[in-house]
């Protein structure tokens, strides 16, 4: 598929439903360009910090996507203190970059607990270090695994913003906003 047959790229409303289509992709599929999108928040310092997450949910209905991570990462602290975060994916199948402003909420404790049930025992070894993650250590591998309900925990990210650029013959770019109803508008590429 060339970009020029990617016909959905033509009207804003799907462009946008193309955008959930890669995302939904990325849940389900390993080996979809989404499934590890860059997650980027900011630390205490005002510092972007950006890494690698798998994308665990994606909900068009909502707007909102799931990752999970170590309750003692970094990135926690740095969405408790600033509930924003961008997800970004560069979509080399579909020729699309998502750029994802979300608010973020943790879920920890009980709110998890049906998530870590339905962890395999490989996927709940990413999830309780000791010492913390982050933590300097002497040697590469000195950190035992610990893993535990207690360490999981889940950001949810309710976006606000989507903006979706679609490299083509000629390039398209749009923005949508939850609070017009995602129904987007065309800007200059
Ligand atoms: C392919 C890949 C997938 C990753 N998936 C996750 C993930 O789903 N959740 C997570 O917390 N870290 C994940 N990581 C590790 C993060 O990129 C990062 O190194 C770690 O979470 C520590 O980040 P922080 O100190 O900024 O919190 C992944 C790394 C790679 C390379």
């Amino acid at each position: 598929m060339t970009p020029e047959t990617h016909e959905w790229a033509q009207s804003l409303d799907t462009l946008h439903d193309q955008a959930w289509k890669r995302l939904a992709r990325g849940v389900a599929d390993r080996r979809a360009p989404c499934r590890h999108p860059t997650l980027a928040t900011v630390d205490a310092e005002g510092t972007p910090q950006a890494r690698t997450v798998v994308l665990r949910a994606a909900d068009p209905k909502a707007a909102r996507l799931r990752v999970y991570t170590d309750r003692h990462a970094d990135k926690v602290d740095e969405v408790q203190l600033t509930p924003k975060a961008t997800v970004h994916v560069w979509d080399n199948v579909a020729h699309l970059q998502l750029r994802l402003i979300a608010s973020v909420e943790v879920l920890i404790g009980p709110a998890v607990e049906p998530v870590w049930a339905q962890l395999s025992d490989h996927a709940r070894q990413c999830y309780g270090f000791s010492p913390a993650s982050g933590s300097a250590i002497d040697d590469g591998l000195a950190y035992d695994k610990q893993p535990s309900a207690d360490s999981l925990a889940v950001l949810e990210l309710t976006l606000q913003h989507m903006e979706v650029l679609h490299l083509g013959h000629r390039h398209r770019r749009a923005r949508f906003s939850r609070s017009d109803g995602w129904s987007g508008q065309w800007v200059t590429p």
